[in-house]
């Protein structure tokens, strides 16, 4: 097993390949294509979601699908431009007819979640749904959605998963709201960081 820890050249390359050869937990005999985060590796601005779906799994990428093409429209909406911001998942192998991931493989797959955190090191992480909020955050969900929240130096913005507006559509709006809020605290943010720079 390869280990990342005795030396210090980790990268999301890196991860991406231990993501695609991993069976570390029940997923990868499931799995058509493990489905490793992708965007920029110096985004100020992480997204996470639960698991890949039937598409993902087929493309080995992050929301392509169904629940992709909200969060695109979403995206544009708000302004939030895909290509600079990165996009993961708390599990990165599609569990079987899409049940939610187990804890065993929540954690199991938690390690490349935090490589993919370290290593990008973003200021703000959008947390999408309630495996996302409850795999990197304390307290509900329900009380977090909406609101920004520091923790550990950094930002975490909770949102509804946009497959939960597939299934409920007076959700849409909220989602919109919520990336437009996300779009203004991404603004200040770096605002601020320029700042700092200077
Ligand atoms: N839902 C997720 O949580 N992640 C994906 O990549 C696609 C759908
Ligand atoms: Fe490995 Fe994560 Fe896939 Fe499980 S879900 S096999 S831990 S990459």
């Amino acid at each position: 097993m390869s280990s990342y820890s005795d030396n210090d050249s980790d990268s999301i390359l890196r991860v991406a390949e231990e993501v695609r050869a991993c069976s570390r937990c029940r997923l990868a005999v499931h799995r058509r294509n493990a489905v490793p985060g992708e965007g920029s590796s110096s985004a100020l601005l992480m997204f996470i979601g639960e698991a890949p779906g039937r598409r993902e799994d087929e493309l080995a990428r992050p929301f392509v699908g169904h629940a992709g093409r909200i969060l695109d429209d979403a995206l544009s909406m708000a302004g939030i431009d895909r290509s600079s911001v990165y996009i993961t998942n708390v599990v990165k192998c599609r569990p079987p007819m899409n049940r939610r991931p187990r804890r065993d493989e929540i954690r199991a797959c938690k390690q490349y979640l935090e490589r993919e955190i370290m290593l990008v090191n973003p200021r703000i992480i959008c947390l999408m749904g309630r495996t996302a909020h409850d795999s990197l955050l304390y307290g509900q969900f329900r009380e977090h959605r909406g609101a920004c929240v520091e923790h550990n130096g950094r930002l975490f913005f909770t949102t509804y998963h946009p497959a939960s507006i597939i299934y409920n559509a007076r959700l849409k709006d909220v989602f919109i709201s919520d990336m437009i809020r996300l779009k203004g605290i991404a603004s200040a943010a770096r605002i601020n960081s320029i700042n700092k720079v200077d």
